[in-house]
C-alpha cells in the first residue's frame, strides 16, 4: 500500500520531542519568514529591558553623584525611545508569525482536504464524523493562533533569559548562580509534576475528542432517540463520559495548579539567596555595590522571563502538540494510491467483473458481475444493509475492490487518474456535504471557476434558486456548519445543483431515505429528474414507487445481486423484489 511520509506524529512523542521536531519541519516550510521572525524577537526581547536598564542607569547616577535633571530627562526618554522600539519590532515580530502560522495553516489544511480525498472513505466513515470535524475544523482553526504566538514567545523570553544571564556571568559567576539557583530548582520541582501529568493530558484530549463526538451524535440521533423512547440510554452513556471528563479534567487542573504554584514560588525566591551571597562578594571587594545592584534588578526580570518562557513552551507546546498530532494521523491516512500508467475512459458504460469487498473482515459484497450501457438508467434496491452504498461507493473509488475489477469505459478504475474519475463520475450522496462558506462556493465546489450565471442556471434546474433568491444574502449567504437552518431538501437541492454545475456523464445517487415532507420529496425529485437527463445513471432507491419507469432494477440481497429486470418484470415475478414491493404498497396503503 501507499506510503505515508513518516509524518504521523502523535501526542506521546511530545516528550521526546518529535512533535517539536515537526512543528520546526512546518515552520521551515517558509526559511525567510521565519528567519525574519526570530531576529525581529530577537530585538524584541533584548529591547524588554528597557526599563530595567533605565532603572539600572538612574541608579548609577545617584550612587556616582551624578544625578542631574538632564541626566534624569535624557535616561527617561532614551528608556521611553527603547520601550517604543521595542513594542514595534514586538509588533512586527507578530505580524511575521501570523503571517507564517496562516501559511502553515493554509497548506495544512488543503493537505488535509487532499488526503481526506484520496483516502478510502470507509476509514473516514469509521472515525465519528465529530472527530473528523473537529481536527478538519476546530484544530486547524486553532493552529494559527498556537504557531503565531509560538515563535515570538519562546524566542523573545529565551533571548532575555540569555542575556541577562550571560551579563550576570560577566559579572560574577557566583552571583549569576545565586541568582538562578531557585530557577532551577522551580522547573526541576516543575518538571517532575509535568511528568506525571502528561498521561493526563493524552487522556483529557482524546475523552474531549470522545465527548464530542458523542454528543454531536447524540443531537444527530435525538429524532430517532425520542421515537424509540431510547434518549435515556444515551444521555446516560453521555452522562458517564461528560463525569469521567471533568474527573480528568478536574485532575489535569489542579495538577497543573499545583506545580504552577510550586514553580512561582521557587521562581521569585531567588533574592533569598542573592542577598547574603551579594553581601559577602561586596564585602570581599569581589563585585562593586552597582554590579550587585544590577544583578538584583535584573534577576527579577529574570523570573519573568522565565515565566513567559514556562507559558510559552508548555503551554503552548501542549495544545499545539495535540493538535498537530491529530491533524498528523489523518494527513496519515492511507491514500489510495494513483496509477503508474494512467489510461483515460474512452466510453461511460460500467462494469463489475466478479467485485467482492469486504470492511475489516466482514464480507459485503460477494461476486457481483453487470454492466450498465451508456446512457442507461439502472436502480440499486435491496434491504438496509444488503451492501447498496458500499457498491455505489466503490465506483468513484471511495475504496478499492478486494477482488476482482471495476471498470468505466473498459478501463479500471484503478488505472484511471483521480482527478480524470472525478470528472466522469458525480455522486449525489444519503449524507449532504454543505461548508460552512457561501452558497455560492457551496455550489461552484461542482466545476470551480464557473460563472454566477453557470451557478444560478444549475441552482435553477435543481429547483434551488428561489429559496435562495429570498435568502438575505442571496447567493453569497454564509451557510453555517453543516448547513443550518436550512431544510435538508434544500440542502439537498443544493447539492444536486452542485452536481448538477459539474455535469459529468455519469451519475451515481444515493437516495436520501427520508424527505421532510411531500412538497420537499417533489422539489428534490424534480431536481434529481433533471440532472439525470442524458446521463449513465445508478441510483440507489428506497421507495420503489420511485423507480417504476428505470431501465432496469439490481436487486441485492446480503452482497449478492438476486434478481435483474425492469419493474414490469420483477413486479409480477416470484421473488424478493415482488415481497419488497408489495410491502411497501400495503405500507402507503395504510
Ligand atoms: N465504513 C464501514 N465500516 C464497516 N462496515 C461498514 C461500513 N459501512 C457499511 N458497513 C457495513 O456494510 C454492510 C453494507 O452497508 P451499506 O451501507 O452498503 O448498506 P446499504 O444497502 O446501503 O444500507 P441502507 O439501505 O441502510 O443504506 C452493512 O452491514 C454495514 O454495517
Ligand atoms: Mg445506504
Amino acid at each position: 500500500m501507499a506510503e505515508t511520509k513518516g509524518d504521523a506524529d502523535t501526542v506521546s512523542d511530545f516528550m521526546g520531542g518529535k512533535v517539536v521536531a515537526r512543528l520546526f519541519q512546518l515552520f521551515a516550510e517558509r526559511p525567510w519568514l521565519l528567519a525574519a521572525g526570530i531576529v525581529l524577537s530577537i530585538i524584541a526581547g533584548l529591547l524588554a529591558f528597557a526599563p530595567h536598564a533605565a532603572i539600572f542607569a538612574l541608579y548609577g547616577r545617584l550612587a556616582q553623584g551624578s544625578f542631574t535633571q538632564f541626566s534624569a530627562t535624557s535616561i527617561a526618554m532614551a528608556g521611553f525611545a527603547l520601550l517604543a522600539l521595542r513594542w514595534f519590532f514586538t509588533w512586527a515580530a507578530m505580524f511575521l508569525a501570523h503571517v507564517l502560522a496562516f501559511d502553515i495553516q493554509k497548506k495544512l489544511r488543503l493537505r488535509l482536504a487532499d488526503r481526506m480525498l484520496k483516502a478510502p472513505m470507509h476509514q473516514l466513515l469509521e472515525r465519528s464524523s465529530g472527530d473528523v470535524r473537529a481536527t478538519v475544523i476546530t484544530d486547524v482553526d486553532s493552529l494559527e493562533d498556537g504557531l503565531a504566538h509560538l515563535l515570538p514567545d519562546i524566542v523573545g523570553a529565551s533571548v532575555s533569559l540569555l542575556t541577562v544571564f550571560g551579563i550576570f556571568v560577566f559579572i560574577d559567576w557566583r552571583l549569576a548562580l545565586a541568582a538562578i539557583a531557585s530557577v532551577i530548582v522551580g522547573f526541576v520541582c516543575l518538571g517532575l509534576l509535568a511528568g506525571g501529568q502528561s498521561k493526563g493530558i493524552n487522556k483529557y484530549f482524546a475523552l474531549k475528542a470522545e465527548t464530542d463526538a458523542m454528543t454531536t451524535e447524540y443531537v444527530k440521533a435525538l429524532p430517532v432517540l425520542r421515537i424509540f423512547n431510547a434518549g435515556d440510554g444515551a444521555m446516560k452513556r453521555i452522562n458517564d463520559l461528560i463525569d469521567q471528563f471533568k474527573d480528568v479534567a478536574m485532575k489535569v487542573a489542579v495538577d497543573a495548579t499545583t506545580s504552577h504554584t510550586a514553580f512561582l514560588v521557587f521562581l521569585t525566591s531567588n533574592v533569598l539567596l542573592l542577598a547574603p551571597i551579594g553581601y559577602a562578594l561586596v564585602q570581599s571587594g569581589g563585585v562593586t555595590p552597582l554590579e550587585f545592584a544590577f544583578v538584583l534588578i535584573f534577576s527579577i526580570g529574570f523570573g519573568d522571563a522565565c515565566l513567559s518562557f514556562l507559558n510559552g513552551l508548555v503551554q503552548r507546546f501542549g495544545t499545539l502538540s495535540g493538535v498537530v498530532g491529530r491533524i498528523d494521523d489523518l494527513i496519515a491516512l492511507k491514500q489510495l494510491p494513483e496509477p503508474v500508467a494512467p489510461k483515460k475512459p474512452t466510453g461511460v458504460d460500467i462494469t463489475f467483473d466478479d467485485v467482492s469487498f469486504k470492511y475489516n473482515e466482514q464480507p459485503v459484497l460477494k461476486d457481483v458481475s453487470f454492466t450498465i450501457s451508456p446512457g442507461e438508467r439502472i436502480a440499486l434496491v435491496g434491504p438496509s444493509g444488503s451492501g447498496k452504498s458500499t457498491m455505489a461507493r466503490l465506483i468513484p473509488r471511495f475504496m478499492d475492490v478486494d477482488k476482482g475489477a471495476i471498470k468505466i469505459g473498459g478501463v479500471d478504475v484503478r488505472q484511471i487518474k483521480n482527478d480524470d474519475l472525478g470528472d466522469v463520475v458525480s455522486f449525489v450522496f444519503q449524507e449532504v456535504f454543505l461548508f460552512s462558506e457561501t452558497i455560492r462556493h457551496n455550489i461552484e465546489i461542482g466545476r470551480p471557476g464557473a460563472t454566477q450565471e453557470e451557478i444560478e442556471d444549475a441552482a435553477r434546474r435543481a429547483q434551488a434558486h428561489s429559496f435562495i433568491s429570498e435568502l438575505p444574502d442571496g447567493y453569497n449567504t454564509r451557510l453555517r456548519e453543516g448547513g443550518q437552518g436550512l431544510s435538508l431538501g434544500q440542502k439537498q437541492r443544493l447539492s444536486i445543483a452542485r452536481a448538477i454545475l459539474k455535469n459529468a456523464p455519469v451519475l451515481i445517487l444515493d437516495e436520501a431515505t427520508a424527505y421532510a415532507d411531500p412538497e420537499n420529496e417533489a422539489r428534490v425529485r424534480a431536481a434529481l429528474s433533471e440532472l439525470s437527463k442524458d446521463k449513465t445513471v445508478l441510483m440507489i432507491a428506497h421507495r420503489l414507487r420511485s423507480i417504476t419507469d428505470v431501465d432496469r432494477i439490481f436487486v441485492l440481497e446480503n452482497g449478492h445481486i438476486v434478481q435483474t429486470g425492469p419493474h414490469q418484470d420483477l413486479s409480477t415475478r416470484e421473488g424478493l423484489y415482488q415481497r419488497l414491493w408489495r410491502s411497501q404498497q400495503t405500507e402507503e396503503a395504510a
